[in-house]
This record gives structure tokens, sequence and C-alpha cells, in this order.
């Protein structure tokens, strides 16, 4: 399924009656709850993370949907209830969106509310850079929901401006047992790849442990998947699992894993980095770039390119995958 088709079904999927935040009660009276599941992820089981975002152009939107889809995660979108229109975000013309972010009391309303986070480990907020810091509609929601106890993961995009202490801001909002992690500001040349290792790298998945990669005796850092295909292959790893590969094609190394993993085959680009399963039972490590059906297993974060070619296109190599 596309990213846009799932945004679409995720869109329809609108649940429940909205339990807003007593301060915001007046506001949000003809509320509806809009936490969504990406469907085809779900399989009924329920997620730990959530992908919280505002957006008014769709750059958040993009990566939120990234994020959700690369670790199974709900999202909930920031609506206004009175939505920004283009005058409204015509920033430098005193709109707006720019007497808002002058203004230390506005607190935009939102035309939903989530239900309930109680569920959620993780929660990310995304949201655009705003004259350097987050809209104060995110000032709204984040003074009416609570998150004790939760990780947070700050991320946001912008034309040109860094993070600043946008997150920060958005950290004293919140109760002092939630645990924010670094804010991210997403590249504008970020590929989908590079938000999935983003977030897989992470390691939010709770539970189990690190699986590790050797190649040639060096080890190298693996944002792993989130997918059956990786859960079967930690469990080879567990008792060690050595792969002979052997160089193919000018781009990649292949090699034998010995079973059968579950394998969700679909047509994927991939770059230097990129591990994937091919055939249900060969383990594929890129040090340059092909087209063809794989299942993802993840990506190597710590290496250049020019590093996965000195590592793995002057020979065959020998991969060593271990768990912690
Ligand atoms: C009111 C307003 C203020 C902005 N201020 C900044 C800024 O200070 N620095 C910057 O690099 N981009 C700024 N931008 C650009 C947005 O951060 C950028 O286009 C962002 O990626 C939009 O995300 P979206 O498409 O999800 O809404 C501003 C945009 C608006 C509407």
């Amino acid at each position: 399924m596309n990213r846009s088709f799932a945004i679409l079904l995720a869109l329809f999927l609108i649940l429940g009656t909205a339990l807003p935040p007593a301060a915001a009660e007046d506001a949000v009276s003809s509320a509806t709850v809009n936490i969504t599941a990406l469907p085809e992820l779900k399989e009924n089981q329920s997620a730990a993370s959530l992908v919280i975002f505002f957006s008014t152009d769709d750059t958040v939107k993009a990566v939120a949907y990234t994020i959700a889809e690369a670790l199974a995660s709900d999202v909930f979108e920031i609506v206004p209830e009175a939505p920004y229109t283009e005058a409204d975000l015509a920033y430098y013309t005193n709109c707006r969106a720019d007497q808002e972010q002058n203004d230390r009391s506005a607190r935009p309303a939102l035309a939903v509310w989530p239900e309930s986070l109680d569920q959620y480990d993780t929660v990310f907020i995304g949201y655009p850079i705003w004259h350097g810091q987050a809209p104060k509609i995110l000032y709204t929601l984040l003074e009416g929901v609570d998150l004790s106890g939760k990780t947070i993961v700050p991320f946001c995009t912008s034309a040109s401006s860094g993070a600043g202490s946008s997150a920060r801001n958005l950290q004293a909002l919140t109760g002092e047992t939630a645990v924010w992690l670094d804010v991210k500001r997403i590249d504008n040349g970020s590929t989908d790849a590079d938000i999935r290792a983003w977030a897989l790298s992470l390691n939010l998945v709770k539970g189990e442990g690190t699986m590790q990669m050797k190649i040639n005796g060096i080890p190298v850092a693996v944002a792993w998947e989130n997918n059956d295909a990786v859960a079967a292959l930690r469990e080879i790893a567990g008792d060690g699992l050595t792969i002979q590969m052997s160089m193919y094609g000018g781009f990649e190394q292949v090699g034998p894993i010995g079973q059968r993993l579950p394998s969700s085959d679909r047509q994927t680009g991939t770059s230097a980095g990129d591990i994937v399963l091919y055939s249900g039972d060969q383990l594929v490590v890129f040090y340059g770039s092909n087209s063809w059906a794989y299942t993802r297993l993840g990506r190597i974060t710590d290496q250049t390119p020019e590093q996965l070619r000195d590592l793995l296109g002057s020979g065959d190599v020998t991969i060593i995958l271990t768990m912690d």
C-alpha cells in the first residue's frame, strides 16, 4: 500500500468520542477523537508509540507517516479549530501565524483532542519551525495532555533554521517525569530511508536485546526494521549466525542465512548501507544501489558510502550476527 493511500485510509478511521482535557472542554464540544492506526500494520495489537504532529503544508505530515510506518505507531494530527488560510501563513506580513508566535499567551484551540495517551510509552511530537519556535498550537496541546513517564521524541522541519530552543520550550510545558530525547530537525533532503533509519535507530522497541553485526570482524551500527523477518533473524542470531557472503553485481554482498525468514517482499530501491532479505533466505548488504523485490531488514548507520565500498566492495566478506 503506498503512503498516500495509507494516509487516506487512516484519515477515514476516525474513532470514538472526544474526552478533551477539562480546561479545553468549551472549545471542543463538537470534537471527535482522531488517533488513527495504520491499518496494514496494526493487526489488532496496540501500538506502543504515537506520532503527534502539526503540519500546514504536509512537510511534517509526510515525516510523521514515515515514522509511523517504520514503528507501527498510531498517529494523531493536531487540527486547529480555526484552520490556517494561506494569508494566515504568509509569514513576515504580520499574518495570524506571525501574531500568534509573537504573543506569549496565544493558545490556538484544537478542533479535536486525543482520547487517552495511556497506552503509549513513546510519543513523537512533530512540528514546523515558526519564527524559530514550535507553533503555539503545540503549547495548547502540551498544556492539555498528560505525558508523565513517557519518552518524548521531538522532531521538526523548517525552510533553513535549526531547531534552536523550540523543543526545550515545549519540554518546559510537560511534567518532570516525561523524558525528552534530543530534538531531530529533519533535513529537507532527507529520504524516507533516512527517516526510517533514524526512527529505528532510537531502538524504542522494548523487551528485545540489540542485534549486533560484524563485517569481517568489524562492528557496524545497524538500525533494524521492526518486522517479522527481523524478529526471526534475532531468534537465529541468539545462537550466533555466521554468513559467508559473496560480492555480486558490483553493488552488493549476498549470502545464505541457512533458514527461511518470513518475507514481505515489495519493490524496493536500495542504496549503500541497506540490508535486505532476498528470496526469503538470502541476506544482502549493499555498497551500491539496486531495485528489486526485497524485504527490508535494516540499514547500516555509522558508515559513509565510501567506507561501505571499502568494507564490502573489495572481496567476499564474512558477516556475524549475535544478540547483546
Ligand atoms: C509562520 C511561519 C513561520 C516560519 N518561520 C520559519 C523560520 O523561522 N525558519 C525557517 O527555516 N522556516 C520557517 N518557516 C517555514 C516552515 O518551517 C517550513 O516550511 C516547514 O517545513 C513547514 O512544515 P509543514 O509543511 O509541515 O507545515 C515558517 C513558516 C511559517 C508558516
